[in-house]
């Protein structure tokens, strides 16, 4: 059976309740560039980027899309799609450069200058205050292994929140945090590039509490926004109905999806996973657990594929449509995870859909850019979204990810997630045809 099923045509804005939001997203290090200007410090991925091997095409994110420089164009391009909300993060090295102390005013003077400018533009600004930029400093002492960190978060994010207060629309404390974690300090591939599970183990407890001590911040100084946070989450299915199998999904269902929805929802870590890492189990202090369930306003899901286990570890389906990152096209699957979420935790806030999007290889032609797989892609998954609202999930809201082509991490350039293209030579924008069936879809 293929895996993407061609979108009903008739799928309008109008199939999604009145008051849904409908938005794009990127982030701080993906597009802004200026890394070195007006006080910012160095971060994590200024590091990262320069040594050798990391990064595929050897670049980094010194200039990325100038967004820095180009802001206000980038502003009124997004209001031209007709958007109702934008969601960017705030680098922490602008508005600390150090990482603690002392606030760079020019740091906090921008990010104000965008709130600012979507609110007069009509759109609805949406803050992420950690999407993976942690100030170097605070890498050298341990980074989110140190329990320091989400201390010196806290502060931060009361920085931030201290400035841009109610004017911005919600705010998200973290930008996945297996990510900033398992990827981080375990697999490797994102900065620091470490490969120690115990390690990664820590550093995920170390942001949720930064979590849990920057949520109260941010109620106090932005009493009328709502706080929240943002997890990748995907539905975790065995190969085959082999035990080896039901328990290798399990476990990855349990260190991608529970190691952080049950903290945060349930106030507990998972039992199961929790005995599966042996000592590697961080260490827990009374209170954190209770500082990390604090009720959330809204649950971010960034949602891109499923996995498919077998004992052996993870595979793409024989056959399967997939991305030009390589991942699953699987719509179905963002239906079954709302779904899931809705039946397995009582206490799961509204839910707004952050992040869903994909890679393709987007040519530029003739000042056009064709993108039928994405325009699929996001009509498919809009299409298992609505199913997701008729099945009872109370989803708030949709973010494209992302507005335009950036930096994609690991993968530096060579993957394109925008709905704009960018071309970097001329830093033009060109909308691509799934930014003019977006606008489209939102007329
Ligand atoms: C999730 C991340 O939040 C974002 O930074 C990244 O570019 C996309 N996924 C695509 O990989």
């Amino acid at each position: 059976m293929p895996q993407t099923r061609p979108a009903p045509q008739t799928l309008r804005r109008a199939d999604f309740p009145a008051n849904f939001t409908f938005g794009v997203a990127t982030s701080s290090y993906q597009i802004e560039g200026a890394a070195f200007e007006d006080g910012r410090g160095p971060s994590i991925w200024d590091t990262f980027c320069r040594e050798p091997g990391r990064i595929r095409d050897g670049s980094r994110g010194d200039v990325a899309c100038d967004h820095y420089h180009r802001w206000e164009a980038d502003l009124d391009l997004i209001a031209s799609l007709g958007v109702d909300a934008y969601r960017f993060s705030v680098a922490w090295p602008r508005v600390q450069p150090s990482g603690s102390g002392p606030v760079n005013a020019a740091g906090l003077d921008f990010y104000e200058r965008l709130t600012d400018g979507l609110l007069a533009r009509g759109v609805a600004p949406h803050v992420t205050l950690y999407h993976w930029d942690l100030p170097q400093p605070l890498q050298d002492a341990g980074g989110w292994t140190n329990r320091e960190t989400a201390h010196r978060f806290a502060e931060y994010g009361a920085a931030v929140a201290g400035r841009l207060g109610s004017r911005v629309k919600s705010y998200a404390t973290l930008n996945e945090p297996w990510c900033s974690s398992v990827l981080s300090y375990e697999i490797g591939e994102h900065a620091p590039g470490l490969q120690d599970r115990r390690l990664a183990l820590a550093a995920a407890h170390g942001l949720l509490l930064g979590h849990g001590l920057a949520l109260p911040e941010v109620r106090r100084l932005a009493p009328a926004s709502q706080a929240g946070i943002v997890l990748n989450l995907g539905p975790q299915m065995p190969a085959s109905d082999q035990p080896g199998d039901r328990a290798a999904a399990r476990l990855a269902d349990g260190r991608l999806n529970r190691w952080f929805l049950d903290p945060l929802l349930c106030g507990a870590y998972p039992q199961d996973v929790w005995d599966a890492c042996g000592a590697d189990v961080p260490e827990v202090r009374e209170g954190d657990l209770a500082l990390i369930a604090a009720p959330l306003d809204f649950l971010g899901v960034n949602y891109y594929s499923r996995g498919v286990l077998g004992a052996a570890g993870g595979s793409v389906p024989a056959g399967a449509s997939v991305t030009d990152m390589g991942w699953e096209i699987y719509p179905q699957g963002l239906t079954d995870l709302l779904t899931r979420l809705k039946a397995d935790y009582p206490t799961l806030p509204p839910v707004v859909i952050t992040e869903n999007g994909a890679a393709f290889a987007d040519q530029l032609q003739g000042g056009q850019v064709h993108d039928p797989a994405r325009v699929q892609y996001l009509q498919t998954h809009l299409e298992a979204l609505r199913q997701a609202l008729a099945a009872g999930v109370d989803v708030r809201g949709y973010f494209a990810w992302s507005l335009m082509d950036n930096f994609e991490w690991a993968y530096g350039y060579e993957k394109r997630f925008g709905l704009v293209y960018v071309d970097y030579p001329t830093q033009t924008r060109i909308l691509k045809d799934s930014a003019h069936w977006y606008r489209q879809f939102l007329r």
